[in-house]
């Protein structure tokens, strides 16, 4: 779908030549109402952007060097459409190079640096003018040593005398240091000078447009076929099944399986809101016995992970195949699930866990796919579901693994186990709730340990099991820091579990950062 965009959108074109951060140039972008795509520097030829036909160009940073053989470069009517183009880091340097300039290797400069701006230019507008000194962040191996013809610099630092750099009659731009990271303060001011101010985007990217779009779009694919939605409980198929809903309506059929591992009183609330707010179609699977059935005996993390996933996948086909005549299945595919990465060395990388999903339902269904979701990211899922009417409770929630509870429960998963860890973990996120934190926490949990202590109760002696509180921040979950949770919280949580929750004796606070940890202990 993202291939042959809607024709009539203003469009940036992000082309990645496989930074770490890409990403993020994108969700800045689109923060500010501008919709854009992201797209691997291997496919973006010149018959692409004449497809495409982008009303602003950005070249991504990347890990290789411009000065060697073979490495990366835009298609030179990347430079001649009469687009802007900003590059950054990678993308200044094969702009510069691509145009007549130069750049030398083995420059580096990794970290906090002050740029100051020597010339006027739209792209600093609102920064403070020429002599104005401003932090960002660097992290480049080469430089640019000469400028194309046409070409002034704009700002320089210790390290890159072309921090910056315009060309301003043909509104080509670069700069060394990364403006999409946090860690450039106003990043995002520039990259909206570049897209508002020289590209003269008017900012046309709403969920509200979103939706409408979205809606018309299912509408022509469905036509007057039958959807299956898998609902999760989570936000990403929530908001896929409520957009769906206003599509097709009773064209649409959610299945909800219900593992049994989900946390206290999450199946009755997603029954209440499709069935009772949403009047969605919804048949509701308690397959709960059939799960714990299975995970009897197991204990090993992945054997756990590959039995959850493989007996949901069954249940769900059962259903599915119930449902008379089928055509599509929906599923809430992001973006980032999307953008083709770029392996510049190669290689898959290491497998840490297997992750389940509803979306990992089998190609031999020989559905065809619905997934509307394809083209947001996470944080406007959440503002199409609050556009779309869900409770800002429910979009709000923190993430939950596909596998549920099994995953927080190492050793050996039992009903009775299970029944405990949903005890303590409402307890955990009650008091989150009551302090105000839920918000800022990206995921907060308990963890039942199969480990037991000694403890006193009154005057008796107990031998029970440990419970384990994990609270993190985190921006994508691919990294993530424990919160610094105050003690008064932490105390009193530790005193309600232990006081209201039968089996567990001693709680102890999780400390690990992702990495070395990651966050569900398995
Ligand atoms: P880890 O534990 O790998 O988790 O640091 C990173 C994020 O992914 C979530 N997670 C999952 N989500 N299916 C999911 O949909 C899974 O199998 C799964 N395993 C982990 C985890 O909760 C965290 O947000």
């Amino acid at each position: 779908m993202n291939d042959t965009p809607e024709p009539g959108h203003q469009r940036v074109l992000i082309v990645d030549y496989g930074s770490q951060v890409t990403q993020l140039i994108a969700r800045r972008v689109r923060e500010d109402g501008v919709y854009c795509e992201v797209h691997p520097c291997q496919k973006v030829d010149g018959l692409f952007l004449e497809t495409f036909d982008p009303s602003a160009i950005i070249l991504s940073g990347g890990p290789e060097s411009v000065t060697h053989d073979g490495s990366a470069r835009a298609p030179d009517s990347a430079f001649t459409r009469g687009v802007p183009v900003l590059g950054i880091c990678y993308g200044e340097q094969t702009m510069a190079a691509q145009l007549g300039g130069s750049v030398k290797a083995g420059s580096p400069e990794y970290g906090r640096a002050e740029i100051q701006i020597v010339r006027e230019s739209p792209l600093f507008d609102g920064f403070g003018g020429v002599g104005h000194s401003e932090p960002v962040w660097m992290s480049h191996g080469d430089c640019v040593s000469a400028i194309p013809q046409g070409f002034e610099p704009i700002a320089v630092s210790e390290g890159a005398p072309y921090a910056a750099i315009a060309d301003e009659g043909r509104r080509l731009y670069g700069v060394q240091f990364h403006p999409e990271v946090a860690h450039t303060p106003r990043g995002s001011l520039l990259l909206r000078n570049f897209t508002r101010k020289i590209a003269n985007l008017t900012g046309d990217w709403t969920m509200a447009k979103f939706r409408e779009e979205a809606v018309a779009r299912i509408r022509a694919q469905v036509g007057r076929g039958k959807v299956i939605c898998g609902l999760s409980g989570g936000v990403d198929s929530s908001v896929a099944a409520v957009l769906i809903h206003e599509a097709i309506g009773p064209q649409l059929t959610c299945v909800f399986v219900d593992t049994g591992l989900l946390r206290a009183g999450e199946g009755d609330q997603v029954v209440s809101l499709f069935r009772g707010q949403y009047n969605v179609p919804l048949i509701h699977v308690d397959a709960s016995d059939r799960f714990l059935g299975a995970l009897k005996g197991v204990s090993d993390p992945e054997t756990k992970r590959k039995t959850i996933g493989r007996l949901f996948i069954e249940v769900f086909d059962a259903e599915a195949a119930k449902i008379d005549g089928a055509d599509f299945l929906a599923q809430g595919t992001l973006y980032p699930d999307v953008i083709e990465s770029v392996s510049v060395h190669g290689g898959p990388s290491a497998v840490i866990k297997s992750h389940h999903n509803v979306g990992g339902l089998p190609e031999r269904m020989r559905l065809k796919l619905v997934e509307p979701l394809r083209e947001l990211f996470k944080d406007e899922v959440r503002a199409l579901g609050r556009e779309l009417g869900l409770p800002p409770a429910f979009v709000g929630r923190h993430p939950f693994p596909g596998p549920g509870l099994a995953i927080r429960i190492p050793g050996e998963v039992t009903p009775e186990r299970v029944r405990v860890l949903q005890k303590a973990d409402a307890i955990w996120l009650e008091e989150i709730h009551k302090a105000g934190l839920y918000d800022s926490i990206w995921q907060a949990f308990a963890v039942l340990l199969p480990v037991k202590t000694v403890g006193v109760m009154g005057d008796a002696r107990t031998y029970e099991d440990v419970c384990a509180l994990r609270a993190v921040t985190s921006v994508d979950g691919m990294t993530a820091d424990m919160s610094r949770i105050p003690w008064e919280v932490l105390e009193r949580t530790a005193t309600r579990i232990v006081n209201e929750v039968a089996g567990v004796n001693r709680i102890t606070y999780d400390i690990t950062s992702k990495p070395p940890g990651t966050i569900e202990w398995e």
